[in-house]
């Protein structure tokens, strides 16, 4: 038996002021995009923002459904919608901005393990890391260097 040990390196910013000005640029975007999620169920509003390496941004909300399943994360409406207009480019950076309608979230809300998954699949993809924010309505902000860090161990093609 053999035991492995996986260590990952996040790094937590007191305030979005902190970082340089084109990640608060991007989380502002994030921002602007989480006004319009549609969360009528769940009331928890999400909006993502992810810089393309030919300079566009790309934005996305939460979208639920009635038939809760169906409905899709920020994140994923985002990258997804970057991959299918822009399939060349690549994904630079990603800002991530999320909080309750009914409750102040002020700590920073990590993407969900399938947006984790589906955000592996551009980095693997790009081969090359997509630089990762993260934070609540308010307060610190976590970056990521690469999404590998937030999914040790992936499922990707190399297991195909
Ligand atoms: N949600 C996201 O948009 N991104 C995540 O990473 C986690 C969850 C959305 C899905 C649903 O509309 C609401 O937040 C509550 O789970």
């Amino acid at each position: 038996m053999k035991e492995v040990k996986i260590e990952t390196t996040l790094q937590v910013f007191d305030d979005l002021k902190e970082l340089p000005e084109d990640v608060q640029n991007l989380m502002n975007k994030a921002s602007v995009a989480r006004d319009k999620a549609y969360a009528p169920y769940s009331k928890f509003l999400v909006g993502a923002a992810i810089l393309l390496d030919n300079g566009e941004i790309i934005t996305g909300s939460n979208q639920e459904n009635a038939s809760y399943p169906s409905g899709l994360c920020a994140e994923r409406t985002a990258i997804y919608y970057a991959g299918a207009k822009y399939p060349k480019a690549k994904h630079l950076k990603m800002a991530i901005i999320a909080g309750s309608q009914t409750n102040p979230t002020t700590t920073p809300i990590p993407p969900c393990g399938a947006c984790r998954q589906a955000i592996s699949e551009y980095e693997v993809k790009q081969d090359a890391p997509i630089e990762l924010y993260f934070m609540g309505e308010t307060g610190k902000v976590v970056r990521s260097n690469s999404l590998a860090n937030l999914l040790p161990f992936i499922f990707d093609k190399t297991v195909l």
